[in-house]
């Protein structure tokens, strides 16, 4: 006979499988770069490849973190949700690469040379803008920093549209060099698409609900409250969900 428990239990196990399927999946595209240069076969000019696969990567990871909440509306699969810290770190993760690869094989790890490129050069003021954006919230993704930001987790972590979008804007403008747009425009369309849903919901929001987010993000700046307070302000649900895995 089936049992809730048994249910439940099955339903974790699923998920851990789940888990570790889209673990080993977001590890293809680096595992794709290793066994393409042990066979050097990384094409006549590796280090564009290297970097360009790794920044296509980043920008894929973090959109698809983006679609995770309008999939999990529109669909109902509240399982996806558990999802989307793990994808967002992998958006972290190949930034991390990408940057690697432009410090180290682009650069020689000259830091004058760096700096001045990110001074020189707009696009990569923007890209860089977009790396340091990124890393509060791959420092803020666990469950303890959730709990003790409380509300503000959520307001921090909204970044992630701004970061998606200078992210298109960095593709863009290194697009713009060579007047080849279709690519930043199809990533343009499915970032501006994600950003619209989110704010078509947001504005659709009931009053009572919006009431209640006015009221946690007008608080008397400087002035933190205490940690009962915030979590109080959270909805219980969301206390049993990891970061990254709340709305
Ligand atoms: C969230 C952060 C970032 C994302 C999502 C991102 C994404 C991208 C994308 C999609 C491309 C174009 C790939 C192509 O042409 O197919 C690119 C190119 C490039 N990015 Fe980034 N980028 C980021 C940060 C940075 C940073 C911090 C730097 C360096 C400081 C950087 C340096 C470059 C360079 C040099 C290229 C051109 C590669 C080439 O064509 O040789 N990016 N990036």
């Amino acid at each position: 006979m089936r049992t809730p428990v048994g249910g439940q239990a099955r339903s974790q196990r699923r998920m851990r499988w789940l888990r570790v399927a889209v673990f080993v999946f977001a590890l293809v595209p680096l595992a794709r770069l290793v066994v393409l240069g042990a066979l050097d076969a990384l094409t006549a000019n590796p280090v564009e490849f290297v970097q360009r696969s790794t920044g296509t990567w980043a920008l894929a990871m973090l959109c698809i973190t983006l679609a995770v909440t309008p999939l999990r509306r529109l669909s109902g699969w509240g399982w996806l949700m558990r999802l989307r810290r793990m994808l967002g770190l992998f958006a972290f993760f190949y930034a991390c690469l990408h940057l690697l690869a432009y410090a180290w094989l682009d650069q020689w790890f000259d830091w004058n040379a760096i700096v001045d490129d990110v001074l020189d050069r707009p696009f990569i003021t923007v890209g860089m803008t977009a790396f340091l954006l990124l890393i509060p919230l791959a420092m803020t993704s666990t469950n303890a920093m959730m709990r003790r930001l409380g509300r503000r987790w959520q307001e921090l972590h909204r970044l992630v549209y701004a970061i998606a979008v200078l992210a298109v804007l960095h593709y863009w403008w290194h697009k713009a060099g060579k007047n080849d747009f279709s690519a930043p425009l199809a990533w343009a369309l499915v970032v501006g698409g994600l950003l619209a849903l989110r704010l078509t919901w947001h504005w659709a929001r009931p009053p009572a609900q919006a009431a209640r987010g006015a009221q946690g993000a007008r608080r008397t700046p400087g002035v933190a409250r205490p940690a009962t307070a915030r979590r109080a302000a959270l909805p219980a649900s969301s206390l049993r969900q990891a970061p990254l895995e709340r709305e």
